[in-house]
Protein backbone atom coordinates (compact mmCIF):
# COMPACT_ATOMS: atom_id res chain seq x y z
CA UNK A 1 0.00 0.00 0.00
CA UNK A 2 1.35 3.17 -0.89
CA UNK A 3 1.49 5.76 2.22
CA UNK A 4 3.59 8.56 1.70
CA UNK A 5 2.07 12.54 1.97
CA UNK A 6 3.91 15.60 0.11
CA UNK A 7 2.38 18.71 0.22
CA UNK A 8 2.72 18.71 -3.37
CA UNK A 9 0.35 15.62 -3.90
CA UNK A 10 -2.31 17.09 -1.83
CA UNK A 11 -2.26 19.93 -4.25
CA UNK A 12 -2.31 17.94 -7.24
CA UNK A 13 -5.43 16.37 -5.91
CA UNK A 14 -6.95 19.16 -4.21
CA UNK A 15 -8.73 20.88 -7.39
CA UNK A 16 -8.36 24.24 -6.06
CA UNK A 17 -6.74 27.11 -7.54
CA UNK A 18 -3.42 28.03 -7.31
CA UNK A 19 -1.64 31.48 -6.41
CA UNK A 20 -2.55 33.19 -9.37
CA UNK A 21 0.81 34.36 -10.97
CA UNK A 22 2.92 30.98 -10.03
CA UNK A 23 3.52 28.58 -13.09
CA UNK A 24 1.19 26.00 -12.46
CA UNK A 25 -1.31 28.79 -13.27
CA UNK A 26 0.72 29.62 -16.59
CA UNK A 27 -0.15 26.41 -17.43
CA UNK A 28 -3.67 25.76 -16.78
CA UNK A 29 -4.41 29.01 -18.79
CA UNK A 30 -2.75 27.61 -21.90
CA UNK A 31 -4.91 25.00 -21.49
CA UNK A 32 -8.28 26.61 -21.25
CA UNK A 33 -10.32 25.35 -24.13
CA UNK A 34 -11.10 29.14 -26.09
CA UNK A 35 -14.54 27.91 -27.61
CA UNK A 36 -18.19 25.96 -26.88
CA UNK A 37 -17.31 23.76 -29.38
CA UNK A 38 -13.77 23.09 -27.52
CA UNK A 39 -15.35 22.72 -24.09
CA UNK A 40 -15.77 19.17 -23.16
CA UNK A 41 -18.92 17.61 -21.75
CA UNK A 42 -21.75 19.47 -19.76
CA UNK A 43 -23.68 19.25 -22.87
CA UNK A 44 -26.77 20.44 -20.98
CA UNK A 45 -25.21 23.34 -20.36
CA UNK A 46 -23.71 24.43 -23.67
CA UNK A 47 -27.09 23.54 -25.61
CA UNK A 48 -28.57 26.24 -23.11
CA UNK A 49 -26.09 28.41 -23.44
CA UNK A 50 -25.86 28.42 -26.99
CA UNK A 51 -29.17 29.39 -27.14
CA UNK A 52 -28.99 32.52 -24.70
CA UNK A 53 -25.82 33.39 -27.06
CA UNK A 54 -27.50 34.03 -30.39
CA UNK A 55 -30.92 34.77 -28.71
CA UNK A 56 -28.71 38.12 -27.77
CA UNK A 57 -26.65 38.32 -30.64
CA UNK A 58 -29.64 37.97 -32.45
CA UNK A 59 -31.43 41.05 -30.65
CA UNK A 60 -27.81 43.04 -29.76
CA UNK A 61 -28.24 42.83 -26.37
CA UNK A 62 -25.66 41.96 -23.57
CA UNK A 63 -25.91 38.56 -22.32
CA UNK A 64 -28.63 37.89 -19.57
CA UNK A 65 -26.64 38.15 -15.93
CA UNK A 66 -25.43 34.35 -15.64
CA UNK A 67 -24.77 32.15 -12.23
CA UNK A 68 -22.10 28.98 -12.56
CA UNK A 69 -21.79 26.37 -9.92
CA UNK A 70 -20.02 23.54 -9.02
CA UNK A 71 -16.97 21.94 -7.52
CA UNK A 72 -13.40 23.39 -7.80
CA UNK A 73 -11.83 22.78 -11.62
CA UNK A 74 -14.66 21.69 -13.50
CA UNK A 75 -14.76 24.61 -15.66
CA UNK A 76 -16.55 27.45 -14.57
CA UNK A 77 -13.97 30.13 -15.13
CA UNK A 78 -13.11 28.32 -18.42
CA UNK A 79 -16.90 28.57 -19.08
CA UNK A 80 -17.02 32.34 -18.61
CA UNK A 81 -14.13 33.18 -20.58
CA UNK A 82 -15.56 31.61 -23.40
CA UNK A 83 -19.24 33.41 -22.70
CA UNK A 84 -16.51 36.80 -23.38
CA UNK A 85 -14.91 35.15 -26.38
CA UNK A 86 -18.37 33.79 -28.10
CA UNK A 87 -20.47 37.43 -27.69
CA UNK A 88 -16.85 39.68 -28.95
CA UNK A 89 -16.94 41.57 -25.43
CA UNK A 90 -14.31 42.09 -23.09
CA UNK A 91 -14.51 40.24 -19.22
CA UNK A 92 -13.48 41.92 -16.33
CA UNK A 93 -12.52 39.37 -13.64
CA UNK A 94 -12.46 39.89 -9.49
CA UNK A 95 -13.79 37.78 -6.86
CA UNK A 96 -16.49 38.06 -3.75
CA UNK A 97 -13.59 38.94 -1.46
CA UNK A 98 -11.34 41.46 -3.38
CA UNK A 99 -14.77 44.22 -3.70
CA UNK A 100 -14.48 45.69 -0.57
CA UNK A 101 -16.53 48.74 -0.79
CA UNK A 102 -19.21 49.84 -2.81
CA UNK A 103 -17.52 52.15 -4.34
CA UNK A 104 -15.20 49.14 -5.90
CA UNK A 105 -18.06 48.06 -7.35
CA UNK A 106 -18.89 51.08 -9.04
CA UNK A 107 -15.74 52.34 -10.28
CA UNK A 108 -14.98 48.93 -11.99
CA UNK A 109 -18.99 48.79 -13.76
CA UNK A 110 -18.83 52.21 -14.89
CA UNK A 111 -15.15 51.16 -16.92
CA UNK A 112 -17.36 48.92 -18.80
CA UNK A 113 -18.66 48.70 -21.79
CA UNK A 114 -22.48 47.90 -23.52
CA UNK A 115 -22.27 44.53 -23.23
CA UNK A 116 -18.86 43.78 -21.42
CA UNK A 117 -18.78 41.15 -18.68
CA UNK A 118 -17.92 41.40 -15.17
CA UNK A 119 -16.79 38.23 -13.94
CA UNK A 120 -17.16 37.95 -9.98
CA UNK A 121 -15.71 34.67 -8.87
CA UNK A 122 -16.40 32.93 -5.25
CA UNK A 123 -19.74 35.30 -5.59
CA UNK A 124 -21.13 33.67 -2.11
CA UNK A 125 -18.30 35.65 0.01
CA UNK A 126 -19.55 38.87 -1.46
CA UNK A 127 -19.93 41.46 1.77
CA UNK A 128 -23.94 42.17 1.99
CA UNK A 129 -23.20 46.11 1.86
CA UNK A 130 -21.70 45.37 -1.76
CA UNK A 131 -23.99 42.51 -2.37
CA UNK A 132 -26.93 44.96 -1.96
CA UNK A 133 -25.43 47.95 -4.76
CA UNK A 134 -25.37 45.06 -7.36
CA UNK A 135 -28.90 44.17 -6.90
CA UNK A 136 -29.93 47.73 -8.27
CA UNK A 137 -27.15 47.59 -10.74
CA UNK A 138 -27.75 44.38 -11.90
CA UNK A 139 -31.68 44.73 -12.30
CA UNK A 140 -31.69 48.84 -13.57
CA UNK A 141 -28.04 49.19 -14.39
CA UNK A 142 -27.83 51.85 -11.83
CA UNK A 143 -26.17 52.79 -8.64
CA UNK A 144 -27.76 54.92 -5.82
CA UNK A 145 -24.97 56.90 -4.29
CA UNK A 146 -25.62 59.48 -1.01
CA UNK A 147 -23.87 62.73 -1.94
CA UNK A 148 -22.67 65.05 0.94
CA UNK A 149 -23.80 64.32 4.59
CA UNK A 150 -26.16 65.42 7.06
CA UNK A 151 -29.48 67.26 5.96
CA UNK A 152 -28.07 68.46 2.74
CA UNK A 153 -27.25 64.76 1.61
CA UNK A 154 -28.74 63.32 -1.59
CA UNK A 155 -29.00 60.63 -3.52
CA UNK A 156 -28.21 60.55 -6.82
CA UNK A 157 -28.49 57.82 -9.72
CA UNK A 158 -25.24 56.96 -11.25
CA UNK A 159 -26.33 55.57 -14.76
CA UNK A 160 -24.34 51.94 -15.46
CA UNK A 161 -23.61 50.58 -19.29
CA UNK A 162 -25.75 47.60 -19.72
CA UNK A 163 -23.54 44.68 -18.75
CA UNK A 164 -23.71 41.39 -18.00
CA UNK A 165 -22.55 40.00 -14.53
CA UNK A 166 -21.20 36.07 -14.70
CA UNK A 167 -21.06 34.44 -11.15
CA UNK A 168 -19.21 31.47 -9.96
CA UNK A 169 -19.59 30.10 -6.85
CA UNK A 170 -18.60 26.64 -5.74
CA UNK A 171 -21.35 26.88 -2.46
CA UNK A 172 -24.55 27.63 -4.01
CA UNK A 173 -26.55 27.00 -0.69
CA UNK A 174 -24.18 30.33 0.77
CA UNK A 175 -25.43 32.38 -2.30
CA UNK A 176 -29.05 34.79 -0.63
CA UNK A 177 -31.99 34.35 -2.35
CA UNK A 178 -32.16 38.04 -3.92
CA UNK A 179 -29.12 37.38 -5.63
CA UNK A 180 -29.56 34.28 -7.30
CA UNK A 181 -33.28 35.51 -8.35
CA UNK A 182 -31.36 38.07 -9.91
CA UNK A 183 -29.20 35.58 -12.51
CA UNK A 184 -31.15 34.96 -15.63
CA UNK A 185 -29.04 31.79 -16.55
CA UNK A 186 -28.24 29.26 -13.92
CA UNK A 187 -25.21 27.10 -14.97
CA UNK A 188 -25.01 24.00 -12.71
CA UNK A 189 -21.04 21.97 -13.92
CA UNK A 190 -21.18 18.44 -13.22
CA UNK A 191 -18.64 15.85 -12.82
CA UNK A 192 -16.84 14.23 -15.97
CA UNK A 193 -17.48 10.72 -17.17
CA UNK A 194 -14.22 9.38 -17.60
CA UNK A 195 -14.34 9.25 -21.06
CA UNK A 196 -14.52 13.25 -21.21
CA UNK A 197 -11.75 12.98 -19.08
CA UNK A 198 -9.79 11.32 -21.63
CA UNK A 199 -10.39 13.50 -24.44
CA UNK A 200 -9.66 16.89 -22.32
CA UNK A 201 -5.98 14.52 -21.84
CA UNK A 202 -5.44 14.14 -24.92
CA UNK A 203 -6.10 17.85 -25.96
CA UNK A 204 -3.94 18.74 -23.53
CA UNK A 205 -1.45 16.61 -24.48
CA UNK A 206 -1.46 17.72 -28.04
CA UNK A 207 -0.91 21.47 -26.91
CA UNK A 208 1.72 20.18 -25.16
CA UNK A 209 3.27 18.38 -27.29
CA UNK A 210 3.87 15.52 -26.03
CA UNK A 211 2.56 11.45 -26.76
CA UNK A 212 0.56 9.62 -24.67
CA UNK A 213 -0.72 6.34 -25.63
CA UNK A 214 -4.55 5.77 -25.18
CA UNK A 215 -4.29 3.09 -22.58
CA UNK A 216 -2.08 5.64 -20.62
CA UNK A 217 -4.29 8.33 -20.84
CA UNK A 218 -7.59 6.21 -19.82
CA UNK A 219 -5.77 5.59 -16.77
CA UNK A 220 -4.56 9.04 -15.97
CA UNK A 221 -9.16 9.93 -16.76
CA UNK A 222 -9.41 7.09 -14.29
CA UNK A 223 -7.12 8.70 -11.64
CA UNK A 224 -8.52 12.42 -12.05
CA UNK A 225 -11.08 12.56 -9.44
CA UNK A 226 -14.01 13.35 -12.15
CA UNK A 227 -12.06 16.66 -12.62
CA UNK A 228 -10.80 18.52 -15.69
CA UNK A 229 -8.18 20.06 -13.54
CA UNK A 230 -6.87 17.29 -11.56
CA UNK A 231 -6.63 15.48 -15.39
CA UNK A 232 -4.54 18.15 -16.67
CA UNK A 233 -2.23 18.27 -13.35
CA UNK A 234 -2.06 14.86 -13.23
CA UNK A 235 -0.73 14.93 -17.18
CA UNK A 236 1.97 17.63 -15.97
CA UNK A 237 3.03 15.31 -13.59
CA UNK A 238 3.43 12.23 -15.44
CA UNK A 239 4.93 14.02 -18.65
CA UNK A 240 7.49 15.15 -16.15
CA UNK A 241 8.33 12.18 -15.44
CA UNK A 242 8.80 10.57 -18.85
CA UNK A 243 11.23 13.02 -19.86
CA UNK A 244 13.34 12.60 -16.93
CA UNK A 245 13.01 8.90 -18.07
CA UNK A 246 13.64 9.19 -21.78
CA UNK A 247 10.08 8.37 -22.84
CA UNK A 248 9.06 9.34 -26.00
CA UNK A 249 5.81 8.21 -25.65
CA UNK A 250 3.62 8.06 -22.23
CA UNK A 251 2.74 4.37 -21.56
CA UNK A 252 0.74 2.65 -18.41
CA UNK A 253 3.92 1.84 -17.34
CA UNK A 254 5.50 5.32 -17.09
CA UNK A 255 1.94 6.00 -15.48
CA UNK A 256 1.95 4.04 -12.94
CA UNK A 257 5.58 4.56 -12.13
CA UNK A 258 4.62 7.76 -12.03
CA UNK A 259 1.52 7.71 -9.66
CA UNK A 260 3.34 5.34 -7.32
CA UNK A 261 5.73 8.20 -6.84
CA UNK A 262 3.08 10.24 -5.86
CA UNK A 263 1.19 8.26 -3.40
CA UNK A 264 -2.05 7.79 -6.02
CA UNK A 265 -3.69 5.23 -6.21
CA UNK A 266 -6.25 3.67 -9.21
CA UNK A 267 -9.07 5.68 -7.77
CA UNK A 268 -7.35 8.98 -7.89
CA UNK A 269 -6.84 8.60 -4.07
CA UNK A 270 -3.75 10.36 -2.07
CA UNK A 271 -2.77 9.45 1.44
CA UNK A 272 -4.87 12.11 3.44
CA UNK A 273 -8.20 10.28 1.29
CA UNK A 274 -7.09 7.06 2.84
CA UNK A 275 -6.00 8.07 6.27
CA UNK A 276 -9.72 9.63 6.62
CA UNK A 277 -10.84 6.66 6.07
CA UNK A 278 -8.43 4.45 8.29
CA UNK A 279 -8.58 7.09 11.09
CA UNK A 280 -12.77 6.47 10.87
CA UNK A 281 -11.70 2.62 10.76
CA UNK A 282 -9.28 2.89 13.46
CA UNK A 283 -10.24 4.80 16.13
CA UNK A 284 -14.12 4.88 15.95
CA UNK A 285 -14.60 1.66 14.62
CA UNK A 286 -16.08 2.54 11.05
CA UNK A 287 -18.65 5.06 12.61
CA UNK A 288 -20.72 6.91 12.38
CA UNK A 289 -18.55 9.94 13.81
CA UNK A 290 -18.92 13.19 13.17
CA UNK A 291 -17.27 15.72 10.42
CA UNK A 292 -15.89 17.88 13.06
CA UNK A 293 -14.05 14.67 14.77
CA UNK A 294 -12.87 13.33 11.56
CA UNK A 295 -10.87 16.80 11.06
CA UNK A 296 -9.49 17.08 13.98
CA UNK A 297 -8.20 13.45 13.96
CA UNK A 298 -6.44 13.45 11.07
CA UNK A 299 -4.60 17.46 11.76
CA UNK A 300 -6.70 19.18 8.97
CA UNK A 301 -9.35 22.27 8.86
CA UNK A 302 -12.98 20.92 8.72
CA UNK A 303 -13.75 23.18 5.59
CA UNK A 304 -10.78 21.41 3.83
CA UNK A 305 -12.48 17.60 4.54
CA UNK A 306 -15.64 19.21 3.81
CA UNK A 307 -14.84 20.33 0.38
CA UNK A 308 -11.99 18.63 -0.91
CA UNK A 309 -11.63 15.44 -0.12
CA UNK A 310 -15.30 14.24 1.42
CA UNK A 311 -17.23 14.64 -1.95
CA UNK A 312 -14.80 12.17 -4.04
CA UNK A 313 -15.23 9.95 -1.21
CA UNK A 314 -19.26 10.49 -1.42
CA UNK A 315 -19.53 10.32 -4.71
CA UNK A 316 -16.59 6.79 -4.43
CA UNK A 317 -19.86 5.11 -2.26
CA UNK A 318 -16.64 4.91 0.37
CA UNK A 319 -18.28 7.10 2.50
CA UNK A 320 -22.17 7.57 3.64
CA UNK A 321 -23.86 10.56 5.45
CA UNK A 322 -26.19 9.47 7.94
CA UNK A 323 -27.81 11.78 10.69
CA UNK A 324 -25.24 10.44 13.21
CA UNK A 325 -22.50 11.21 10.96
CA UNK A 326 -20.11 9.51 8.37
CA UNK A 327 -20.04 5.94 8.36
CA UNK A 328 -17.48 3.78 5.93
CA UNK A 329 -18.91 1.57 3.61
CA UNK A 330 -18.17 -1.98 2.38
CA UNK A 331 -16.80 -0.82 -0.85
CA UNK A 332 -14.03 1.60 1.33
CA UNK A 333 -12.99 -1.48 3.49
CA UNK A 334 -12.24 -3.60 0.36
CA UNK A 335 -10.71 -1.02 -1.56
CA UNK A 336 -8.31 -0.54 1.42
CA UNK A 337 -7.75 -4.55 1.59
CA UNK A 338 -9.04 -4.45 5.05
CA UNK A 339 -11.50 -7.05 5.90
CA UNK A 340 -15.35 -6.10 6.56
CA UNK A 341 -16.65 -5.79 9.88
CA UNK A 342 -19.76 -8.11 9.96
CA UNK A 343 -22.18 -5.67 10.97
CA UNK A 344 -21.59 -4.46 7.34
CA UNK A 345 -22.40 -7.67 5.74
N1 LIG B 1 -15.11 21.30 -20.27
C1 LIG B 1 -13.77 21.37 -20.32
N2 LIG B 1 -13.09 20.95 -21.40
C2 LIG B 1 -11.74 21.00 -21.42
N3 LIG B 1 -10.97 21.47 -20.42
C3 LIG B 1 -11.60 21.92 -19.32
C4 LIG B 1 -13.01 21.90 -19.21
N4 LIG B 1 -13.35 22.41 -18.01
C5 LIG B 1 -12.21 22.72 -17.39
N5 LIG B 1 -11.13 22.43 -18.16
C6 LIG B 1 -9.73 22.61 -17.80
O1 LIG B 1 -9.63 22.52 -16.37
C7 LIG B 1 -8.92 23.62 -15.84
C8 LIG B 1 -9.70 24.21 -14.69
O2 LIG B 1 -10.86 24.83 -15.16
P1 LIG B 1 -11.44 26.17 -14.48
O3 LIG B 1 -12.37 26.80 -15.45
O4 LIG B 1 -10.32 27.01 -13.98
O5 LIG B 1 -12.27 25.54 -13.25
P2 LIG B 1 -13.08 26.28 -12.08
O6 LIG B 1 -13.11 27.74 -12.39
O7 LIG B 1 -14.44 25.64 -12.07
O8 LIG B 1 -12.35 25.97 -10.80
C9 LIG B 1 -8.65 24.60 -16.98
O9 LIG B 1 -7.28 24.73 -17.17
C10 LIG B 1 -9.25 23.98 -18.22
O10 LIG B 1 -8.23 23.80 -19.17
MG1 LIG C 1 -12.24 29.28 -11.29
Amino acid sequence: MIQRDTSTTKRLLSADVSNSKDEANVFENTLRPQTLSEYIGQDEVKKNLAVSLQASKKREEPLEHALIHGPPGLGKTTLANIMAREMGVNIRVTSGPALEKQGDVASIITNLRDKDILFIDEIHRLKPAVEEVLYTAMEDFGIDLIIGKGPSARSMRLQLPKFTLIGATTKMSMLSAPLRDRFGLIFRLDFYKEAQLQTIIERSATILNCSIDQQASRLVAASARQTPRIANRLLRRVRDFAEVNDAKVITVEIVEKAFDDLGIDPLGLDSLDRNILNTIIDKFQGGPVGLNTIAAAVSEEQDTVEDIYEPYLLKLGFLERTPRGRTVTQLAYRHLGIPTPNTLI
